[in-house]
């Protein structure tokens, strides 16, 4: 990473990291409503990737092509939207396939590299909630409030199966279990940012508490938070 802008420095930054499907997304959407701060879904940087890799044909495992790619990446956040150049990929994104292929490119570090400025560049007036799985580790270690949500495999399994059949997806609640304790572990245990919490994380919970719940914590948490 380059020299930050002093801005970097006092722009309130609120992480949100966890496993797949542990509900972190609607949780760091809300609470960035709430706040009136600006968004970043650090995973569907790594998916975008993903899926510019697949429709350009080069192979997951290619470090260098697919670093090559993120480096400029050509996407856009409008409104909810995600844009591939022109196109509106924001269901393809979310597609399990494109979510597996996403957690097999994150695991090569010339590819994290090449996606870091683009997550630094979210940081700016009047402050940002950030998802991922190494947003308090490594992206924002100063961060103002770093919180890790977690649930347990089954309590995730039964949410992305809900989401999937209200989308008119089928599922299957022992693939999804599978697919995501598979997921759980490479993103767990890759030598590069792996997902952990950070120091100084509020882990929180979230397998018998509502998103409501959540959100309200999170708010607790920073309102307690010393801010920049
Ligand atoms: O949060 P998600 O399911 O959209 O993320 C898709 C994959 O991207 C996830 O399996 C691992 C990877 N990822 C990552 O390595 N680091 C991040 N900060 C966000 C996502």
């Amino acid at each position: 990473m380059d020299t930050p802008h002093m801005a970097d420095f006092v722009c309130p930054v609120i992480t949100i990291d966890g496993p797949t499907a542990s509900g972190k997304g609607t949780v760091a959407h809300r609470v960035a409503k709430h706040l009136g701060f600006h968004y970043l879904d650090s995973g569907a940087l790594y998916r975008l990737t993903a899926l510019l890799a697949k429709q350009k044909g080069v192979s997951l495992d290619d470090e260098s092509a697919i670093a090559a790619l993120a480096r400029v990446l050509p996407c856009r956040f409008v409104h909810g939207h995600v844009f591939l150049d022109e196109v509106d990929v924001t269901d393809a994104v979310r597609a399990e396939a494109v979510g597996v292929a996403a957690s097999q490119i994150a695991v090569l570090p010339a590819v994290r590299q090449a996606l870091v400025d683009l997550q630094v560049a979210f940081r700016y007036a009047p402050g940002l909630v950030a998802d991922g799985r190494d947003m308090g580790t490594v992206i924002f270690p100063d961060a103002t409030l770093k919180v890790f949500l977690t649930a347990s495999a089954q309590a995730r399994a039964s949410r992305r199966y809900k989401q999937l059949i209200e989308k008119g997806i089928a599922a299957n609640m022992e693939d999804l279990v599978k697919d995501l304790t598979e997921r759980d572990a490479r993103d767990s245990s890759r030598a590069t940012a792996p997902l952990k919490p950070a120091p100084g994380a509020f882990i929180l919970d979230t397998s018998a508490i509502n998103a409501e719940q959540a959100v309200a914590q999170v708010l607790a948490w920073y309102a307690e938070a010393p801010k920049p």
